[in-house]
């Protein structure tokens, strides 16, 4: 259905909606690849018009905000009223509406291949894999996708930007479970990330100090190809429970890294850009270097272990178009790459005061320009 308003012209609405509605709206409409606005947009029209609106549970409302033509909330509001109904339950219903006009496709068929994964590596520090990984996630999580982070940097910042503690270095880790030195289901290391969108869909495995160790261990180890199967061996036991498994890698390009370059390969029977690497860089001219030294090291693991690793693409973070000729120019280098750039971030405070707060970003700012970034990147991986 087109709708009678110019697009250009909305305005920004706040509503208290319950959580499973806003969730099961981000999902579909996801699914039908229709931007949220427009859904709410086409629900609100048609529920001026509808005769039968029966009543949506509000219980429970957290805010949620959307942009409408202009002059179609005053229309609702003004409806609102002869129904004697609030305004937060007039908006409910139409999208109640919306939804039930606009049925899920069918599901698609169970995997056989395992979750998709989604491996976040540059070795350059500071480009934006903890941020961009952390949000892709969060966005995927959103639409109803269970999905795992996993801090693989010692560094710890996903975890303690998303507000946890690393685990204790004496306490079972992934590097532990990865170098078979710990007892216990890997499973119970995970936490789950709360305040969002995302909540009950979003888990993380926290990072431990104990992997600086692994690049050392790993080399020393003498079983055969555990060096690069390490982490997927650890990891099978989790696919199950995921959609998606989202790692976020250390700044590096050693034995670690291998490790999660191989778990991001293509497997037999996955469809091509199911799981791959994702290359956050920044429109500089040292991230084409650092960029050059990755795509050698995924060269050779692909050559020695006989296996195809997918660059799905890159994401130019930190983009500021003020900072003239080198950022433009870089940008259209990225661009001009065989492997797609999937999303431009641009550099913006958001970012960096949820990251001060220990806040996941689309839980600190939902609606912030930055996590609309992400979460138009995330859509590309839903197909
Ligand atoms: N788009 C952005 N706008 C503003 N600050 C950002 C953005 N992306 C990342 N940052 C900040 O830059 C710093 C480095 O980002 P981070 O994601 O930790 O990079 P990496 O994991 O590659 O080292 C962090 O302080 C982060 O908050
Ligand atoms: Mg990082």
């Amino acid at each position: 259905m087109t709708v009678p308003y110019s697009p250009e012209d909305r305005e920004k609405v706040v509503a208290k909606l319950p959580v499973p509605l806003r969730r099961e709206l981000k999902v579909r409409a996801a699914e039908l690849g229709i931007d949220i606005q427009e859904a709410v947009t086409e629900g609100v029209t048609a529920w001026l018009d509808l005769q039968d609106h029966a009543a949506v549970d509000t219980s429970g409302g957290s805010s949620f905000s959307t942009y409408l033509p202009a002059g179609l909330y005053e229309k609702l509001k003004g409806a609102c009223k002869p129904r004697k109904i609030s305004y937060n339950q007039g908006m409910a219903q139409s999208i109640r509406s919306w939804l039930d006009a606009h049925p899920s496709p069918r599901p698609t068929p169970p995997r056989t291949t395992g979750a998709r994964r989604l491996v976040f590596g540059n070795q350059k520090g500071g480009v934006g894999k903890t941020s961009v990984s952390a949000g892709v996630a969060q966005a995927l999580a959103e639409t109803g996708k269970r999905t795992l982070l996993i801090d693989f940097d010692p560094q710890g910042h996903l975890t303690r930007q998303l507000g946890y503690e690393m685990l204790d270095i004496e306490s079972p880790s992934l590097a532990k479970h990865m170098l078979a030195d710990a007892e216990g289901d890997l499973q119970a290391l995970l936490v789950p990330i709360k305040g969002g969108d995302f909540e009950d869909c979003l888990w993380l495995l926290p990072a431990c100090k104990d992997a600086f160790l692994l690049d050392a261990k790993l080399a020393t180890t003498r079983a055969v190809r555990i060096k690069e199967t390490a982490l997927e061996r650890v990891l099978a036991g989790l696919e199950q429970e995921f959609e998606f498994i989202v790692v976020d890698c250390p700044p590096s390009l050693g034995y670690t890294m291998d490790t999660a370059l191989y778990y991001g390969r293509t497997r037999e029977g996955e469809e091509p850009g199911q799981s791959g690497i994702v290359i956050p860089v920044q429109a500089e001219d040292t991230s084409g270097d650092a960029y050059d030294m990755l795509a050698e090291q995924m060269d050779d693991l692909c050559e020695d272990l006989k296996v195809e690793i997918q660059t799905l693409g890159f994401v130019v973070n930190l983009y500021d178009a003020r900072n003239g000729y080198i950022a433009t120019s870089s940008l259209e280098s990225w661009q001009s790459m065989d492997e797609p750039v999937l999303g431009i971030v641009p550099e913006l405070k958001e970012q960096r005061e949820a990251v001060r707060r220990k806040e996941p970003l689309l839980a600190y700012e939902p609606d912030c320009e930055q996590a609309n970034v992400l979460r138009s990147i995330a859509r590309r991986f839903q197909g």
